[in-house]
């Protein structure tokens, strides 16, 4: 009888621990979808087509030095562990019909700033001009809100990238204003024009 109400308590406690690991990955969607356009968790297996698309000089003068040119499969190997270690997914793969075709991220900000979030995101070129960017700029942003409890988000696009300033604007962004000279890209200053969008 003992032995048996022992082995009852092993199996709810089982069952306890099976319910909260439910609970966890409840509070971590595994995937956010819009027609062609798919979000997931990035593999281990994506570090040689994120070097393919990444490594191209279109793609790294429009985001920070922190993203380089020429992008190795060194970067890409150090870039999935950082997502890979995340305790809540903000970094996720874009698929494009299944294949990787870019990413997108949020990078929740700290102190008074925890309900804000920065965007970040690049598409591979093969992929241009398709709605990409559009579509998964759409499911972050939901996500952000719905699920992280964000009240904003936003983003600095750097003053020749009109097609970034296209997407955001095409999800509700809203041009705040512009920090004048804050970039040095390419030997030169730039100006940064900023975007949010705040959640209703
Ligand atoms: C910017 C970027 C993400 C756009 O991705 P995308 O999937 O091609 O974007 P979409 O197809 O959803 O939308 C692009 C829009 O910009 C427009 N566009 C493209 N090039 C443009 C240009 N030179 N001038 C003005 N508009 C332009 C397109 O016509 C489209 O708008 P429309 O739907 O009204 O026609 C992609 O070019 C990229 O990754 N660039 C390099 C990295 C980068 O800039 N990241 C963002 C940093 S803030």
């Amino acid at each position: 009888m003992e032995k048996m109400s022992c082995s009852f308590i092993y199996l709810q406690c089982i069952w306890v621990k099976y319910c909260l690991t439910l609970f966890l990955l409840k509070i971590e969607p595994m995937s956010l979808q819009s027609g062609d356009v798919h979000l997931r968790k990035f593999r281990a297996d994506d570090a040689d087509r994120i070097t393919e698309l990444a490594n191209n000089e279109k793609i790294g003068r429009n985001l920070r030095d922190g993203f380089p040119y020429p992008y190795t499969r060194k970067d890409a190997e150090k870039f999935i562990s950082h997502c890979l270690a995340m305790q809540v997914t903000t970094f996720f793969a874009i698929e494009y019909k299944g294949i990787y075709a870019g990413s997108i991220s949020l990078s929740p900000c700290s102190d008074v700033y925890r309900k804000s979030a920065e965007i970040g995101y690049f598409i591979g070129e093969p992929f241009w001009n398709k709605g990409i960017a559009t579509k998964a700029v759409n499911l972050i942003t939901d996500f952000g809100f719905r699920e992280l409890g964000l009240a904003r988000i936003h983003t600095g696009v750097y003053e020749y990238n009109p097609a970034s300033q296209r997407v955001l604007e095409k999800c509700g962004y809203v041009k705040e204003g512009v920090f004048r000279k804050s970039i040095f890209k390419m030997g030169k200053l730039w100006d940064e024009v900023r975007y949010a969008k705040v959640a209703e």
